[in-house]
């Protein structure tokens, strides 16, 4: 079978800094972030948050990069997705530099003018280096022709904006509480302007925030199951946190397009939630789940449009947000959900989520029919191009991986043929097996196997179909 995608079709893998860039040398090692702390802090070992796994024993991507970019090249790839690690770049606060905000009512950031007295005090603080690791790398996949779609911030902090530990322990009284602060908003919206205006126009394209919801409900929500720093468990502050990178993704969009040219567009991760049975009660928490999990955040990031009581319709507009070029999905998996008394989801949905079906090694349930589904319904509601960012599978003895590539591209395929969505491009997730965050090692999503031990990378039998795939051969 051959597998038709559009001439021009971007085709990539994709891989972030936290979970590739440690485990090569000294410099590759950086234990400046939130996520460095959390994932090397004792207690919370103990505590079971996080599986002991230390990220800087990993794929060393920061000395690495030119030989796994070969081999994304030798995927018959024509792009690679990868993002900036934030805190490497600005080590030290940035607190005092002034970028002139404006902000609404209760203080929350709307748009900001940077001057170029800002530039130079952003300057003379960040990590110039680091930097020129950055354009480095990315002039490296250039030269090989691969196209760099950016990521600005795929989730750790700098831990002078977030010390999860202490969050951990009394949210309340923590003095660094990330994502629920307004001055993270600020200062990642410098950040923004300093990225913009630096490595802004070398990257093909970019992406503000990987999955706002997923920082959010795993780190606040769903914190004490999903291991996310800060480890809690509380419904209102993980909207407070959604609420915040909204604005986030506004200053930073607007501010990228500014400078950069290029376009700007901000990820999410839906699974398909499909009710179990068609009574009317299952289908109707589907929805809710669906409208709660990914479009409440893409309805704010976007459109300005918030539902701060949680009632299914906005409450709140907010004039003058920037909005997106393209919607990014990454797609794992699908829910089956029903509705449910006695269980609850993240204690607020009367929700059951179903075992899964065929099952991959985290036992998220393989639905290929799925990617189509999610890509259609994401695309009528807001209407702008779609590019697959992420699609993957934990399958260490690549048993499944071929098939799953296989299945879900030929999904993908008919969302573009029959359905008419406009899909620019489809990464793999991952090139290369990686940190998986509180999972740390034991998750292998990679096209290439790593011994983490020599740091040899092992081509998996998989990385054949995706090759072929990309190149228009048969299947
Ligand atoms: C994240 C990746 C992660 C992958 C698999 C995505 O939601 O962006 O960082 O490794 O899922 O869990």
């Amino acid at each position: 079978m051959r597998i038709r995608f559009p001439d021009g079709f971007i085709w990539g893998t994709a891989i972030s800094a936290f979970q590739t860039e440690m485990g090569s040398s000294g410099e590759s090692v950086f234990t400046g972030t939130d996520w460095f702390t959390w994932a090397n802090d004792m207690d919370i070992i103990r505590e079971g948050l996080v599986s002991g796994d230390r990220p800087q024993e990993g794929d060393g991507f920061w000395d690495l990069y030119e030989e796994d970019m070969k081999r994304a090249k030798s995927l018959g790839n024509n792009a690679i997705r990868m993002s900036i690690e934030w805190a490497r770049i600005f080590r030290t606060p940035t607190f005092d530099v002034d970028a002139n905000f404006e902000r609404r009512g209760e203080g929350e950031p709307i748009s900001f003018s940077p001057s170029p007295e800002t530039f130079r005090q952003m300057q003379s603080i960040a990590d110039l280096d680091s930097l020129k690791h950055y354009e480095k790398m990315i002039d490296f996949a250039h030269s090989i022709g691969l196209k760099v779609f950016m990521t600005l911030y795929h989730w750790p902090l700098p831990i002078w904006l977030h010390r999860p530990v202490e969050c951990h322990r009394d949210i309340l009284k923590a003095k660094e509480r990330g994502w629920l602060d307004l001055r993270t908003v600020e200062e990642f919206a410098k950040y923004s302007y300093f990225i913009s205006k630096t490595l802004g126009p070398k990257a093909d394209s970019w992406e503000t925030i990987n999955e706002p919801e997923v920082i959010a409900i795993n780190g606040y929500i769903l914190g004490q199951e999903s291991g996310f720093p800060p480890g809690i468990n509380n419904v209102p502050l993980g909207f407070r946190v959604e609420r915040n990178l909204a604005f986030a993704h506004n200053l930073a969009y607007k501010i990228l397009k500014k400078f950069t040219g290029r376009e700007v567009g901000i990820g999410t991760a839906p699974p398909y939630f499909e009710p179990a049975t068609d009574s009317p009660r299952d289908v109707e928490i589907a929805n809710t789940a669906r409208y709660l999990n990914n479009e409440w955040i893409l309805n704010a990031a976007i459109k300005g449009e918030f539902d701060n009581n949680l009632s299914g319709n906005p409450d709140e507009k907010i004039k003058d947000f920037g909005g997106t070029d393209y919607v990014g999905i990454d797609y794992y998996s699908r829910m089956r959900v029903r509705y449910s008394e006695e269980k609850s989801y993240a204690g607020v949905l009367p929700m059951e989520i179903l075992p899964c079906e065929n099952c991959s090694d985290f036992n998220w349930d393989i639905y290929p029919e799925g990617i189509r589904k999610v890509t259609g319904w994401i695309y009528r509601a807001y209407l702008k191009p779609i590019y697959i960012l992420e699609n993957g599978i934990a399958d260490r003895e690549d048993r499944m991986r071929g098939n799953f590539i296989k299945d879900h591209l030929a999904s993908l395929s008919a969302a573009i043929y029959s359905d008419n969505i406009p899909v620019r491009g489809y990464f793999h997730w991952s090139l290369i097996d990686n940190f998986e965050w509180a999972d740390g090692f034991s998750m292998r999503f990679g096209l290439y196997r790593v011994d983490y031990g020599t740091k040899e990378r092992i081509r998996r039998n998989s990385a054949e179909i995706y090759e072929k795939i990309c190149k228009g051969e048969e299947v």
